[in-house]
């Protein structure tokens, strides 16, 4: 179990800039070598209404893009609320990028009150998420936003 205070005071050190594409490539590499059980850890970006670009990950080549009608990251786009998936196989229209993927956690992100992207866990173990982990990586999602100039990288409508 990960000991989700240490993890939040460990990333507010490593984020020592204000810069998102920094930010966001420092905590792919930080939750993947601290959270154990993952295949997958990436943000996806809103850089175009309704649609999800990928951005910095780390795992294996990623599916590009993803519309908002699409996948537990859609999902969590669409509704702006965080997305525990126990079995993947049993979410309806769920995105298998890595086979081995069993269960996922998918984190919105939000800029002065409107998306501004998702933080994607996937795990090769079903059931991997549990509801500390949920809470406790939304925290960090808290703090990478606080740390970060969360510019949009381009027009965005919706
Ligand atoms: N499984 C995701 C797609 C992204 S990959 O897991 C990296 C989904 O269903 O949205």
């Amino acid at each position: 179990m990960s000991d989700y205070a240490l993890l939040a005071r460990q990333l507010e050190t490593l984020l020592d800039t204000r810069d998102w594409l920094t930010n966001a490539a420092q905590t792919c590499a930080f939750l993947t070598h601290e959270i154990g059980d993952l295949n997958w850890v990436g943000f996806y970006l809103q850089r175009q209404p309704r649609t999800l670009v990928l951005g910095p990950f780390q795992g294996l080549p990623a599916c590009n893009p993803i519309p908002f009608d699409k996948g537990v990251c859609g999902a969590a786009a669409t509704t702006r609320r965080t997305q525990r998936v126990a079995d993947v196989h049993a979410f309806p229209g769920h995105i298998a990028c890595d086979a081995a993927s069993r269960s996922e956690l998918v984190v919105p992100i939000m800029h002065d009150g409107e998306l501004w992207g998702v933080l994607d866990l996937d795990s090769p173990r079903p059931e991997r998420f549990s509801e500390d982990d949920q809470r406790g990586i939304e925290r960090l999602m808290e703090i990478f936003s606080a740390a970060s100039d969360l510019t949009k990288p381009c027009n965005v409508t919706g």
